[in-house]
């Protein structure tokens, strides 16, 4: 954070004060408002956070206007391009990406950690086989504290170190395994002679009766979704991991809570209810009815995979993955897919619509994302469980760096009180009886 040596200016009450002003490398200003309380008696209100940053970061960068998304300075269409999943995690975590023998270091330790404690594979059978996987993974992942209590202690650098590597190794083999749980098939144990992208389509599509083969493009295209969900700053799951790891809760407990947030469908869970919507649409002439209701401030339907609260052009994202849709239809020779025309469709009419032009909604990453996971072979109900898989490095380089922040204090908001004002206590023979 730099000092500007400027001030912003407020006047309340015949009063005067003035409010520091810090920059950051690229980005918004900020204006420190942290001791407005303390000085004007006066909150700041923004429920949405809409004009509010929460933190100092140096992990991820977004230009909404421009579309533009870089992690620790690198943009996502290069990494997704040229890089790999473990080291954009390398590069989240650690803040470069990593030479040779980093990568190597860091590549073994996530493999060698990829196997849950064998006792946890009880937890599955104690949820409903048509539970929700987001439910399982909520779960499961908060028992994590359970097995793994020598990684708890969040003042121990070293603790932290490990508990960061586990998470990330150990989400893909609980998701594939409430996968398998939701399909009814027998767990499928990682292997330490995969890749992570390759190692997670086994466990997820193998099955004790056959070989399973990875398909190369498609395990490519599973690393490429896994980049492009990794991190995305200050996001409503983000944010609910750091507001968690500020009470000093451990880093599973917070993983936990980030999955929980990411579940709904304005937020990760809009994969799911994108390609629902995509369903329900149908066909190309039921197109304008959606886009109406899209429109109408009465209807609550909103068309999922548009809109974002900082993207204000289009996701630099959903263009990947876009592209990536394409490889995987073609590669699995699905050259007639009738959700993709509607897609294509929507988009085209939606960004020559005059509302959506107005109130700038582009395709988020969420729009094109269902349609290739379906054709990956996952069910709807797990795409938001694929969202979680690749988030949790996010989530984790966040919480360190909030951790190791020495300024860090417990998140405690305030907020503007309309209700009753003190009153006395009445017994309940004299209440009224309205
Ligand atoms: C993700 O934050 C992140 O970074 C999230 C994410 C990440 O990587 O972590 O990028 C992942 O969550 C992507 C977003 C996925 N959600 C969806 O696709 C759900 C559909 N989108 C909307 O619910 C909405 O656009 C949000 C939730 C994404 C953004 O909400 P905002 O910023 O609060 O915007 P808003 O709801 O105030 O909308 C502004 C206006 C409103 O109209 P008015 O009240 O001004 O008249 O735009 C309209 C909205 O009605 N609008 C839409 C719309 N999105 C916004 N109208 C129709 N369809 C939509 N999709």
């Amino acid at each position: 954070m730099t000092e500007t040596n400027r001030t912003a200016k407020l006047s309340l009450d015949g009063k005067d004060y003035e409010l520091a002003v810090h920059k950051g490398s690229i980005g918004p200003e900020v204006i420190d408002v942290s001791k407005l309380y303390s000085s004007t008696g006066a909150f700041t209100l923004d429920p949405g956070f809409t004009s509010t940053a929460s933190c100092e970061s140096t992990i991820t960068y977004i230009d909404g206007d421009a579309g533009m998304l870089l992690y620790r300075g690198y943009p996502i269409d290069e990494l997704a391009e040229h890089g790999d999943f473990i080291e954009t995690c390398y590069l989240l975590l650690y803040g470069n990406l990593p030479n040779a023998a980093q990568r190597k270091e860091f590549e073994t330790a996530i493999t060698y950690h990829t196997m849950i404690h064998e006792q946890m594979n009880r937890f599955f059978a104690g949820f409903r086989r048509d539970a929700h996987p987001m439910a399982v993974m909520v779960g499961v992942v908060g028992a994590l504290s359970a097995f793994y209590h020598d990684s708890t202690d969040i003042a121990d650098p070293a603790q932290r170190e490990i508990a960061a590597r586990r998470m990330i190794a150990k989400i893909p083999t609980i998701a594939a395994m409430a996968f398998k749980y939701h399909i009814g098939q027998p767990f499928v144990y990682p292997r330490n002679d995969l890749d992570f992208a390759s190692n997670f389509l086994r466990m997820c599509f193998a099955v004790p009766c056959e070989d399973y083969k990875v398909n190369p493009v498609l395990a490519r295209a599973m690393d490429r979704i896994f980049i492009l969900h990794a991190d995305h700053e200050q996001n409503a799951s983000t944010s609910t991991v750091r507001l968690a790891g500020s009470s000093g809760a451990n880093p599973f407990a917070c993983v936990a809570a980030g999955i929980a947030c990411l579940w709904g469908p304005a937020h990760g869970g809009a994969n799911e209810a994108a390609l629902e919507m995509l369903n329900e649409i149908g066909t190309v002439d039921r197109i304008p009815e959606f886009i109406d209701r899209a429109k109408d401030r009465n209807d609550p339907f909103r068309l999922m995979g548009f809109g974002h609260r900082v993207y204000k052009n289009y996701d630099p994202r959903a263009k990947i993955m876009q592209k990536t849709a394409h490889e995987v239809l073609d590669e699995l020779g699905i050259t007639d897919d009738p959700l993709l025309d509607v897609a294509r469709e929507l988009e085209k009419i939606a960004l020559e619509d005059p509302y959506f032009i107005e109130k700038k909604l582009y395709p988020n990453i969420d729009f094109y994302s269902g349609i290739t996971l379906r054709a990956l072979g996952f069910p709807t109900s797990m795409f938001t469980v694929l969202f979680s898989v690749a988030r949790t490095v996010g989530w984790i380089a966040q919480w360190k760096e909030m951790i190791e922040d020495p300024t860090q204090r417990i998140g405690r908001p305030r907020q503007l009180y309309t209700g009753p004002t003190e009153r006395g206590y009445v017994p309940v023979t004299e209440r009224k009886d309205d």
